[in-house]
């Protein structure tokens, strides 16, 4: 699986030739100023929730490439409103794209539009195909409903999760999380954008190692093989 980092909690992850780009916030993040919006390629974007820190670009991405929307029902018919392309869907369930399956799991965080439209409920993905699994939070607390995860879903080959404190869980929380979804390969997300998320990485680094883990901690506009 191939995942590229752009920053906060976005990412690009290739799936047997097709591009999925995650909660896409980018051109207001100082750290990621490197990144052009403009040239990024997606068939499909995710999107967790509403919060402008994970939509801020998805107009932009949708429509210079097409890209079909997927998302909690209220968040996907949004974007469907303003004429592009979405799939809706809601906790618990899952559909067969052509690249795999989603399915939308439970995150415990708010959701509302920058605008104060309603966000419906905030979520988590679980993606597969023949070869490959992996979990992204999304903005979540931990929640015993991770547990839920290995018991309907095929082995995480990793687990992308958020790590900042504040407003998620912080790294002590995710580590427990990874028991929760039984995945010693972590990704983390949501740290050091603002004030409120810095994290000291070495100590997040430790926590997870010290339990026999491998935290990764992407770099912004690299791409990592997992
Ligand atoms: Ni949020
Ligand atoms: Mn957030």
């Amino acid at each position: 699986m191939k995942i590229t980092y752009f920053g906060h909690s976005c990412f690009q992850i290739e799936m047997g030739g097709t591009q999925l780009i995650v909660d896409p916030f980018i051109s207001p993040n100082e750290l990621a100023k490197d990144i052009d919006v403009a040239s990024l390629k997606a068939d499909y974007i995710l999107v967790s929730h509403a919060h402008q820190d994970h939509i801020v670009d998805v107009e932009t991405i949708a429509k210079n490439n097409g890209a079909t929307i997927v998302g909690p029902y209220e968040v996907a018919s949004y974007y469907g409103n303003k004429g592009l392309n979405y799939h809706p869907m809601n906790h618990g369930g899952k559909w067969n794209f052509d690249f795999g399956t989603v399915k939308l799991v439970n995150a415990v965080h708010s959701s509302s539009f920058p605008d104060g439209s309603y966000g419906g409920n905030s979520v988590g993905f679980v993606v597969w195909n023949e070869e490959e699994c992996f979990y992204y939070a999304g903005d979540t607390a931990l929640t015993w409903d991770m547990k839920l995860i290995p018991m309907t879903c095929p082995k995480l080959k990793c687990a992308i999760l958020p790590i900042g404190d504040n407003f998620t869980m912080g790294y002590e929380d995710a580590v427990i999380a990874s028991d929760f979804v039984d995945c010693d390969t972590i990704v983390g997300c949501h740290f050091d954008t603002f004030g409120y998320i810095k994290i000291d990485q070495n100590d997040a680094k430790n926590a997870f190692s010290k339990q026999g883990k491998q935290l990764t901690l992407p770099e912004i506009g690299k791409t990592f093989e997992i």
